[in-house]
């Protein structure tokens, strides 16, 4: 498969482990595995303790996929198929949904891998612009009229990666209603669910809404372990998860072996694994919302309701926003992803609000910017 580079990926691999704060990551402060451990009831940690590294079920330990389908209303076990990350699914996804000549709607600005997998594997993608100042919102009409019939996928992100966008319980009841009535699949990027700022606003999953939404989850974002590397897909489409399990065999084949028990044991004690996410998320959003206040001239944005990320906007005329990142991160060590990396080059950039050096690391861009700006 020729596929385009995923510019976020590149700017991380140049980046991600050189800068010294990372204002702009998407995940939540990793957990240290002796706390995760710490977590384990007696059966999962009898399993740690005796655990061969051998080869697993490839569609992941029967006890995870159990743990995982509780997460939902409607789901069994059967109904889940874990992948290594996110990432994983949505290609292994990708390559069987939307088929090579049909069609697919995904919004925009958006994880890439969304609708470069779909594009590269044959697919026709039409991107649903997300602006600015409708606050990101979705637009459930705009997204009905740009239905053909070959349309087969429809990729929602929510809470969003960048804006932070959370549709409305009637936003999400009309966009579920309207891909059931079409027979379209509705794929649900859920990663950052649980995240939600009030949990009022937590949407019913993509999986529970109706027979054809798939739910897309990861440990990485509100479950702060992006370095298990374990995702999943679940849906009661099962023939759609078979598909998908067909393509894994030639990806990862199955999931690691300790990660599964990790996953397992930190999903066991899932209320206190989102609780501690929440409390990071949610104590670093009044750091930001002082930051808006004290430079309204310079800095905006459209505040999230939910996920661990924003899309601000720079307004300064004397530079554009990808030399200020350039020399942000090379004078303070500090990053911010600039919105050319979405593909939107007209003052936004990405901010991450999820890891617990936030202060220091808006203390750092504040500084650079009372420097250079004023
Ligand atoms: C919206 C969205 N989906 C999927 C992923 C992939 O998650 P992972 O890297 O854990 O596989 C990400 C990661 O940033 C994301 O933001």
């Amino acid at each position: 498969m020729r596929i385009a580079e995923f510019a976020l990926e590149r700017f991380f691999a140049r980046w991600e482990f050189a800068a010294k704060h990372l204002l702009c990551a998407s995940d939540v402060e990793a957990w240290a595995m002796a706390d995760v451990l710490a977590l384990a009831d007696d059966e999962a940690r009898a399993m740690w303790d005796g655990l061969r590294l051998g080869y697993t079920e490839s569609t992941g330990h029967p006890l995870l996929r159990a743990e995982i389908a509780a997460l939902y209303e409607t789901i069994e076990p059967d109904d889940v198929l874990v992948f290594a990350g996110a990432e994983e699914a949505i290609y292994c996804l990708a390559n069987v949904l939307p088929g090579a000549g049909e069609h697919a709607i995904v919004g925009w600005p958006g994880y890439q891998s969304l609708y470069e997998v779909a594009r590269a594997a044959g697919a026709s993608v039409s991107l649903h612009a997300l602006r600015e100042a409708d606050g990101w919102a979705l637009d459930v009409e705009r997204i009905r009229h740009s239905m053909h019939k070959n349309t087969k996928l429809v990729i929602v992100n929510a809470p969003h990666n960048p804006t932070g966008m959370l549709p409305t319980a009637a936003e999400w009841r009309a966009l579920t209603d309207l891909c059931a009535e079409a027979g379209v699949h509705l794929l649900a990027d859920e990663v950052y669910r649980y995240l939600e700022f009030d949990e009022s606003d937590r949407l019913p999953a993509g999986a529970d809404a109706f027979d054809r939404g798939i739910s897309l989850g990861v440990m990485s974002k509100s479950f702060a372990m992006p370095g298990l590397r374990i995702g999943w897909l679940a849906t009661r489409d099962r023939d759609l998860l078979a598909r998908c399990a067909a393509i894994k065999d030639y990806t990862t084949i199955c999931s690691s072996a300790p990660s599964e028990v990790l996953a397992l044991i930190a999903l066991r004690a899932r209320d206190r694994v989102v609780a501690r996410s929440r409390e990071i998320v949610l104590g670093n959003l009044p750091v930001l919302d002082a930051f808006f206040e004290r430079w309204p001239e310079t800095f905006s944005w459209v505040r999230p309701r939910g996920g661990s990320i924003a899309f601000p906007r720079f307004h300064d005329k004397r530079m554009t926003i990808d030399r200020f990142a350039a020399e942000l991160v090379e004078v303070e060590g500090v990053l911010i992803a600039p919105g050319s990396i979405f593909g939107m080059a007209d003052g936004h950039f990405r901010i991450g609000f999820g890891r617990t050096d936030l202060p220091e690391a808006l203390a750092g861009l504040e500084s650079f910017a009372t420097r250079t700006l004023s």
